[in-house]
């Protein structure tokens, strides 16, 4: 759907974004402005910041910034015209329903118009499976134990042999092919189209707010690649999402079972522990933690019994942590998996199993411990001179100790041996090994220049200070920010200036389809104009930003110029600059 820019205004300014934003996080009031713990980074005072006259947040920790559609947007991934319906049902607005032209339909979000295509591909596949065509498949799960409620509740499907049936499916219920062919569920090449998935079982992927997002596929029995997973697209973000989340979500458990497959999950979920989420045939990512970390506090981690899930399960474990997830590791020996354990043993054995979770820290040290034999003393010191360095990682007195004593007592060790190991260890500036920092802070953007910093400064001004419109605009106009991002604020500030109050959640509806844009455009507005200088001060600053920004933009036309008088045009222009004479009253 697309909708007029006026009706985009309307749903945003008649919605609270105190009251929205309140709905996820814990805001409290401090000064005009109310703070809270950023939920899009992990940290334990609070920066994120929403400010009820701007109508935007900010988070002066990792740069997240918006508005209440982007903020909706960035949390519950939502594509746009969803975040408008949701603020637009609470404000109680009804939405136009316009039929599509087909210029429009060309305009129309291209996010939406993807989850359309998945949509109507996972009710294909989900018919597919209960046709004729599908009863290998229905079979197949059979053998593997699934009950036809386990089937209807995870949607699963049939892609049948033959080489384009979901394309002619998807091609008569009208998408073209470029849409298909974004969505890569169909290859499109010149000698025809080619369905992605064929001749497979299908599971279809969802997100948190139960939309298919991606599909994968595995083979009946025996064959390469066993599993068949969609590739990432404009909805399909393999580090953004857990397989099981739309249901684990609503889980009363306090915690999460974290499994490596889909059938671990289905199977978990059948037994009952419905708290059960999987990534997706990737490693977990800083996102995920925070994803996690949006529902519950501690992760259970039940991966392959083998060396290659345990491996997987210590890489998991410090970016978990690094989320504020508190982690334990639930062992399933002898067998492999969640699903092949509860085949053999039953749900209540694998509840017993849950009960006796072992803590993260202690299963970490027991697999770094294979490394070492107890038998030759000098492994035997060198396995503990390990431990007493990773038990540096608790800054917290009592924690440590209580680990020290976990420790000694799990290994036999004295305690005040490893203690007074630990404490040396400490003194002489000895870090833990394994544990990694992750990265969370958005992609470093490329260094501000003192000119793009000057462009924001006066932009942040004027939006403060509407009155210095009338000053300035015969000195700056939107044409002398150079940077391309102040500068389409600018365009739109101005415009708003010249014909009453300015509304920076208005601009910010202009860049919600573009990620980066938004949070640039939030961080202008919540640039701070420092109140703690003298007005003297106040004023040599403002008049050295604006010297700034001219000075700049002169510079880059001169740069550009075409001819000889342009160019002294320019030059005189710059010489002119030192009379300028602004201020800010
Ligand atoms: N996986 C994948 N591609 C593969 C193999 C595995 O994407 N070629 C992912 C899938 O998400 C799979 C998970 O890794 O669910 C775990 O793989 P594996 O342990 O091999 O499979 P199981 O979950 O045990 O699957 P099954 O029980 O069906 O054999
Ligand atoms: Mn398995």
């Amino acid at each position: 759907m697309y909708y007029q820019e006026e009706i985009v205004e309307e749903v945003r300014a008649r919605s609270n974004i105190v009251d929205i934003i309140s709905g996820y996080v814990r805001l409290q009031r401090r000064g005009a402005n109310y703070f809270g713990l950023c939920p899009f980074h992990n940290e334990k005072t609070p920066s994120f910041s929403v400010s009820p006259s701007k109508q935007m947040y900010y988070c002066f920790g990792c740069g997240a910034g918006g508005n209440a559609i982007t903020f909706l947007m960035e949390y519950e991934q939502y594509s746009f015209p969803e975040a408008l319906q949701v603020l637009a049902e609470r404000a109680g607005i009804q939405l136009p329903q316009e039929e599509l032209t087909d210029e429009k339909r060309q305009q129309f979000n291209e996010k939406a118009r993807l989850l359309a295509v998945h949509k109507d591909a996972a009710t294909y596949y989900y018919y597919q499976l209960r046709g004729k065509r599908g009863e290998p498949g229905y079979r197949y799960f059979q053998s593997r134990g699934l009950t036809d409620e386990t089937i209807r509740k995870f949607g699963l499907g049939f892609a049948a042999p033959g080489s384009n049936h979901l394309y002619q499916y998807l091609k008569q219920k009208g998408y073209t092919d470029l849409e298909l062919k974004e969505s890569g569920l169909v290859r499109i090449e010149e000698r025809g189209a080619s369905d992605r998935f064929w001749n497979r079982v299908i599971f279809p992927i969802m997100d948190v707010q139960n939309r298919v997002i991606g599909f994968g596929g595995r083979v009946m029995g025996d064959g390469t690649p066993k599993y068949l997973n969609s590739q990432e697209t404009k909805i399909f973000d393999k580090s953004r999402n857990l397989y099981g989340l739309n249901e684990a979500r609503k889980s009363r458990e306090p915690y999460l079972l974290v499994c490596e497959g889909y059938m671990d999950v289905i199977a978990l979920h059948q037994a009952g522990f419905t708290n059960a989420v999987a990534s997706l045939g990737t490693a977990f990512t800083a996102q995920h933690g925070l994803l996690m970390k949006r529902y519950t506090s501690e992760v259970i981690l039940t991966f392959d019994s083998d060396s290659a899930g345990q491996q997987a399960a210590i890489r998991a474990m410090p970016i978990l942590r690094e989320a504020g997830l508190s982690v334990k590791v639930l062992n399933m020996k002898p067998y492999k998996d969640p699903d092949e354990f509860i085949r053999n043993m039953g749900a209540d054995a694998y509840r017993k199993r849950i009960e006796e979770a072992e803590n993260g820290f202690l299963f970490e040290l027991s697999v770094l411990k294979l490394q070492y034999s107890f038998e030759d003393p000098d492994q035997k010191t060198a396995f503990f001179h390990r431990a007493a360095q990773e038990l540096l990682r608790f800054s917290d007195e009592m924690e440590r100790t209580n680990y020290i004593e976990a420790v000694s007592r799990e290994y036999g060790i004295d305690f005040q041996n490893l203690k007074r190991k630990v404490n040396e260890l400490g003194n002489l500036g000895y870090t833990p090994r394994t544990e990694r920092k992750t990265e969370y802070a958005p992609k470093k953007t490329e260094r501000e220049s003192a000119a793009q910093k000057a462009q924001r400064m006066l932009l942040a001004w004027m939006a403060e200070k509407p009155s210095l419109y009338g000053k300035l605009k015969d000195i700056v106009g939107p044409s002398d920010f150079t940077d391309a991002i102040c500068r389409k604020t600018a365009e739109y500030l101005y415009e708003q200036l010249a014909h009453g109050q300015p509304n920076p959640a208005g601009i910010m509806d202009h860049f919600v389809n573009e990620e980066e844009s938004f949070k640039q455009v939030a961080k202008i507005f919540y640039t701070k104009i420092r109140d703690d200088l003298t007005r003297e001060e106040q004023n040599r600053s403002f008049r050295e930003t604006v010297l700034c920004v001219k000075r700049n933009s002169l510079e880059e036309a001169r740069k550009q110029a075409q001819d000889v008088a342009q160019m002294q045009e320019l030059m005189k222009a710059q010489a002119s600059l030192k009379n300028l004479n602004i201020s800010l009253d």
